[in-house]
């Protein structure tokens, strides 16, 4: 009997060691994006654009953006320059959205964009999965 006691406490102590391995992992990993805080991160881009419907302001609206044609919102007037990349590259990938973000002017030199773009890695990744979830 006591041995079984022993294993049983043996094994919760095994379990609890595991899941506080698999905390440690997740939070190395964390860096996928995270949603809530590209939400914040949108706020920035937001006096120009929208991901709630289909409206265009100052920029076009970012709603379904990722994968999207570049150039495609409907009823937008884009400049010579984005219309120009669009034919160098088909979509909004996230890649290619990453990079954009980055220093958007790096990429469209003469874009209309007037936004200097997001330096840290870990913000773009977070407004990215955000704007997975405005597909
Ligand atoms: C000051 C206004 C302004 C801000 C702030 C701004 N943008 Fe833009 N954005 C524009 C304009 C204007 C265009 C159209 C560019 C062109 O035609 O050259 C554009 C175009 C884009 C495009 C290309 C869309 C398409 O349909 O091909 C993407 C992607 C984009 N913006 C993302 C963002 C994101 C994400 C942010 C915030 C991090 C942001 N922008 C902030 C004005 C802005």
């Amino acid at each position: 009997m006591s041995e079984l006691v022993d294993f049983m406490f043996d094994n919760r102590k095994l379990r609890l060691a595991l899941a506080i391995a698999c905390l440690a992992i997740g939070a190395a990993n964390a860096h996928a994006g995270d949603v809530s805080k590209g939400e914040k991160v949108f706020k920035k881009c937001m006096a120009c654009h929208t991901v709630a419907d289909k409206a265009n302001k100052v920029g076009p609206y970012l709603t379904g953006l990722v994968n999207r044609p570049v150039a495609s919102a409907e009823g937008y007037a884009y400049s010579d320059a984005m219309k120009e990349f669009a034919s160098q590259q088909p979509a909004w990938d996230e890649a290619v959205l990453d990079k954009y973000l980055e220093n958007p002017k790096a990429m469209v030199p003469k874009t209309k964009m007037a936004f200097a773009g997001l330096k840290k890695a870990d913000e773009r990744a977070d407004l990215i999965a955000f704007l997975l979830t405005k597909q």
